[in-house]
């Protein structure tokens, strides 16, 4: 979802609700049950021999909680938190301050693993396997090599970008777990657990309706509850019920599917103004006065994964679904040259 519904202020304090949101301890992390099993065994593991435990890289798109994990990893091994990212360790000398500085068991979490330059992946390498580094100190024919040993810690990688993860770090991680969007059951108990948090008052149908429009993603889900109990708050007593938060979503311009303002202006371009694709997304970007990266990282996944918009080798291009959810009756034939790419006309 784009973020115009907030300023870069209210950006602010969303973290800090954010962070009051996160679950703590495994038990509380709601959903990807498999993961959670596989990581429960994983940790309980190593407290059992006293070990820190391997290295674990999540992966999945934004909002399904990474991070909260991290802080998880952390807390049920009784262990303290170093953050910092893949963009911020610039050179191989920062990342060996960085490991220097660590107590034995800690937890290392490194958000955008992807990001790391290759330069410091290398030295990453050694920390993970042996825990040591070998930094280079000096320039020249005066340079030497210095080995540091390190006391044993877990590495915890984050990345939006599975694939852009070379596969030397990859394989370097005991544990790779992969988070999956969240199913509509699930996503109303995390409606309910933060509605509880927040002291607002939630009906259960209330929160399926406001789980239904978050899109599979824990971070929207509560963002919609928050936008919701705003309006509850000014319009109503404060307490959230179906039509409250209907007419809150309405407000906010959150749609039936949890479109928001600019999936829906893709769309209708896309319908409207080039008879339903196919169409360049450098096009359509000029067109909606969008940068086509917001487009593609930020707008595109949701419509393909729900079936609103196609690739096709010519371009973007509208499915039936797209006509219907838009309320207008898809063309007879599929739109027009929706199926040149293969052949057909
Ligand atoms: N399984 C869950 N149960 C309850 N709440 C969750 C769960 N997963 C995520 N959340 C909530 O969603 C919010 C976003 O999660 P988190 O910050 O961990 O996502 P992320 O995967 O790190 O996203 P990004 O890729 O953008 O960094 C958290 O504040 C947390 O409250
Ligand atoms: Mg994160």
């Amino acid at each position: 979802m784009s973020d115009d519904l907030l300023g870069p202020r209210a950006q602010d304090e969303e973290e800090g609700v954010e962070a009051s949101l996160r679950p703590r301890r495994l038990e509380e992390f709601v959903g990807q049950e498999r993961l959670r099993r596989q990581l429960e065994l994983v940790l309980g593991g190593a407290r059992q021999r006293g070990t820190a435990a391997d290295h674990v890289l999540l992966s999945g798109p934004p909002g399904l909680g990474k991070t909260t994990l991290a802080g998880i990893v952390a807390a049920e091994m009784g262990a303290e938190l170093r953050t910092t990212s893949g963009p911020a360790i610039e050179r191989p000398g920062d990342l060996a301050a960085i490991v220097s500085g660590l107590e034995p068991g800690d937890v290392l979490f490194v958000d955008e693993v992807h990001r790391l330059p290759r330069a410091v992946e290398e030295v990453l390498y050694p920390a993970m396997e042996d825990f040591r580094i070998d930094v280079v100190v000096g320039r020249g024919p005066g340079a030497r090599s210095l080995r540091l040993e390190l006391p044993p810690f877990t590495l915890v990688g984050a990345t939006t970008r599975a694939g852009q993860v070379s596969s030397p770090l990859r394989d370097r991680f005991g544990f790779v777990a992969q988070l999956e969007h969240y199913e509509a059951d699930e996503l109303t108990t995390i409606v309910r657990r933060s509605a509880g948090l927040l002291g607002v008052t939630v009906a259960d149908d209330a929160a399926a309706e406001i789980a239904g429009r978050s899109r599979g993603t824990p971070r929207i889900a509560n963002r919609l509850l928050r936008r919701v109990r705003d309006f509850a708050e000014v319009e109503a007593d404060g307490s959230v019920d179906l039509a409250t938060a209907r007419a809150a979503l309405e407000v906010f311009e959150v749609d039936g599917l949890g479109l928001d303002r600019l999936d829906r202006r893709l769309l209708e371009a896309l319908v409207d103004r080039f008879d339903g694709g196919p169409v360049g997304v450098a096009t359509l970007a000029t067109v909606l006065s969008e940068e086509a990266a917001t487009l593609e990282d930020a707008v595109e996944p949701f419509l393909l994964r729900c079936g609103l918009l196609q690739r096709t080798p010519r371009g973007r291009a509208a499915t039936p679904g797209t006509y219907r959810h838009l309320g207008w009756t898809p063309p007879e034939a599929g739109p027009p040259g929706l199926f040149d790419g293969d052949g057909a006309t």
